[in-house]
């Protein structure tokens, strides 16, 4: 049976919003979770079955409510969708560096960590469930004055393959979902760049941004009974951006000459 009650933190906006509008327009309710207010009260006055918490994912607090929530409003937790995250600590020797980095890996690591711990007894309650953390190509290889949230996201790559092994006999499944360039208010400001925004835009194999809603589409099916045997595992959705090694001959096509 699908996900009958969720919860998406970072839901106000971009990934998130689309991952909670997907979920209650398939029937599913929702305990959605972001700092921003007003994001999450037009979200849920918009969705039947969706209940808004304001909180901050790096506070014990906030998690421990998000799983309260689910059990108290739905009676139940069949998954959860830790995707809240931020970028930014600019480079690794200016001033304010390391206060950016640690701000960093508490909101997309530390975050991550206490939405597992919370959600556990209440999935186990359910009878198993799903987790799944927005990683990002970022935590596959680096990228230019990107370090402190390639760190991040790395890091919880092998925090969702640790956890998988940990959880994956009491039916709990872990993944992750590695998204590439994404059109959300995240990375608009590199999108409508006049040169950075196409130079981006031509070392994606498919040429083209993800839409929100291409990665809540993986979200749904790694939580589905689809995905009953993947545990452990982190999911590239990027247009084959890390198909490329980096590389940036012109693609081959039909009738064109042998390299
Ligand atoms: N957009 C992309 O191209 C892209 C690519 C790879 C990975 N990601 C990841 O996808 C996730 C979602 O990003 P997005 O592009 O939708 O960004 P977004 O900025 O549109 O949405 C992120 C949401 O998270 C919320 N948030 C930030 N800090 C929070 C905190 N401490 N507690 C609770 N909520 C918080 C924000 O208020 C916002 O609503 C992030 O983890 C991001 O790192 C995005």
């Amino acid at each position: 049976m699908s996900v009958q009650v969720v919860a998406v933190t970072g839901a106000a906006s971009g990934i998130g919003r689309a991952t909670v509008e997907l979920f209650a327009g398939r029937g599913a309710k929702v305990v959605a979770v972001d700092v921003a207010k007003r994001g999450l009260d037009d979200l849920a006055a918009g969705h039947d079955g969706v209940v808004p918490l304001v909180g901050d994912v790096s506070a014990e607090e906030t998690n421990a409510e998000l799983a309260a929530l689910a059990v108290r409003e739905f009676g139940r937790l069949d998954a959860v969708v830790l995707n809240a995250g931020i970028g930014g600590a600019g480079p690794l020797e200016s001033p304010g560096a390391i206060e950016r980095f640690e701000r960093i890996l508490a909101v997309n690591v530390r975050g991550v960590v206490l939405g597992i711990r919370a959600v556990l007894p209440a999935l186990r309650a359910s009878g198993g469930g799903s987790i799944v953390v927005t990683s990002s190509v970022s935590g596959l290889h680096g990228d230019p004055g990107t370090w402190a949230y390639n760190v991040s996201k790395a890091a919880v790559i092998n925090l969702v393959r640790a956890a998988a092994i940990d959880y994956a006999v009491e039916n709990i499944r872990v993944n992750a979902i590695a998204p590439g360039g994404t059109a959300t208010p995240l990375t608009a400001g590199v999108i409508a760049h006049p040169a950075l925004g196409p130079a981006v835009t031509e070392r994606i194999p498919q040429r083209r941004w993800a839409e929100p809603r291409e990665q809540a589409e993986v979200i749904w099916f790694l939580t589905s009974p689809a995905a009953s045997y993947i545990t452990g595992v982190t999911v590239p959705v990027d247009g084959g951006l890390t198909a490329n090694s980096g590389l940036l001959l012109p693609p081959a096509v039909p009738g064109g000459e042998p390299r």
